[in-house]
């Protein structure tokens, strides 16, 4: 039988590399594509490297033109999925790209999003440990509404949750840097994305403790660790298209060592696909998974600081957005989790 997906937010990045990822998933029959403001427009316009749905012509973003598929991927501006997602009936599978849906506490989600918290579902983050041998996996089969997680979240929650989980870290000096390439921030101009402000430069922004992706970072890595952990967490602007390379670090309990840090990751992610721990002393470069729904990860124990260091690349708009999104469709649907998703990056 076949299974129709319509994609909202076709326009922009996050439901560009969705319908990129679709065109090739062997299950999957692409039905309405939608927009706001390139309502009418051919889809070729727009993304002009996805030209086996070059002539279909983008619909507005309704209800209406979503409804009678059996799924609705949501990669809208955060704020505008709960009320779309409202209006569509229970038993479709709504997979929201965008930050609505995320946080469990709606303090968190007004202080950092000024507005009403439209509810939480499911984390769609198959491979987070929740502890007690658990991932997040469990949690979405056959789930109905799906949060993909942010980006940054992807990166650093895989980089560090398995220490936690495993509690073998402290959870109040935890510091996380990510660098990433520009399609993070969407594809809408802001002059400070030109290329003439990016190329040969790097700059941090959000800093302090102010950037939105912090109160999901908390949550994933308190809920691994059983107590409340806090972050200090710090984005930069890399002059690269795509990828993500977060290093996250953490004071280790006393006692821990480095061959029970490395035991505790090599358990969380052996049986896992898409997330790869590297080889002792290889470490991960954003190119590596770029295209692809992998993660490449590594660790070393700072014994000098009796700190854990991990650095962990994804590709933002694959692993980081798309990929999460069409993995865990796959698992709410009973297909085979890796369906229509690269497990090779594109190199050089
Ligand atoms: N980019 C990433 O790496 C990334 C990663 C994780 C999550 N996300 C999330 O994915 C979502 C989309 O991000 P993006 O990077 O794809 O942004 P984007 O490139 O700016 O695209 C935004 C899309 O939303 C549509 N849109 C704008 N205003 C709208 C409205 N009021 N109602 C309905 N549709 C509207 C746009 O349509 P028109 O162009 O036709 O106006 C466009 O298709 C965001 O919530 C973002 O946080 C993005």
């Amino acid at each position: 039988m076949t299974i129709t997906a319509a994609v909202s937010g076709a326009s922009g990045y996050a439901g560009g590399e969705v319908l990129r990822l679709l065109a090739n998933h062997p299950e999957i029959e692409i039905g309405a594509i939608t927009a706001h403001s390139s309502a009418g427009s051919r889809l070729g316009e727009l993304q002009p490297h996805l030209l086996s749905l070059a002539d279909r012509v983008i619909a507005e973003t309704t209800p209406e033109n979503l409804a009678g598929h059996d799924v609705v991927f949501l990669a809208l501006p955060h704020g505008a999925s709960a009320e779309v997602a409202a209006a569509l009936p229970e038993g479709t599978l709504v997979i929201d790209a965008g930050a609505d849906h995320r946080l469990e506490d709606p303090e968190a989600w007004f202080r950092f999003y000024r507005s009403e918290h439209a509810g939480t579902w499911p984390y769609g983050l198959p491979e987070l440990p929740l502890g007690g041998g658990h991932t997040q996996r469990e949690r979405l089969v056959g789930a109905r509404r799906i949060a993909v997680p942010g980006c940054y979240p992807t990166s650093a929650l895989l980089a560090l949750t398995p220490g936690f989980a495993a509690g073998l870290l402290e959870p109040d000096d935890v510091v996380i840097v990510s660098a990433s390439g520009t399609s993070g921030a969407g594809k809408s101009a802001k002059p400070h994305l030109l290329g003439s402000e990016v190329m040969g430069s790097m700059s941090p922004y959000g800093v302090g403790g102010g950037h939105r992706h912090t109160p999901e970072i908390e949550q994933g890595l308190s809920n691994a660790a059983g107590a409340p952990v806090t972050v200090s967490f710090t984005p930069t602007l890399a002059p690269m298209s795509r990828g993500i390379l977060t290093t996250a670090t953490a004071r280790v309990k006393e006692g821990v060592d480095g061959a029970s840090l490395r035991a505790a990751w090599e358990a969380a992610y052996g049986p896992e696909r898409f997330v790869h721990l590297l080889p002792t002393g290889q470490w991960p470069a954003t190119q590596m998974v770029l295209g692809s729904n992998n993660v490449a990860l590594q660790l070393a124990f700072d014994e000098h600081a009796g700190r854990v260091i991990v650095s962990s690349v994804i590709d933002n708009l694959t692993k980081g957005t798309a990929g999460g999104a069409v993995q865990s469709m796959n698992i709410a649907l009973g297909l085979d989790e890796g369906a229509g998703l690269a497990q090779l990056g594109v190199a050089p």
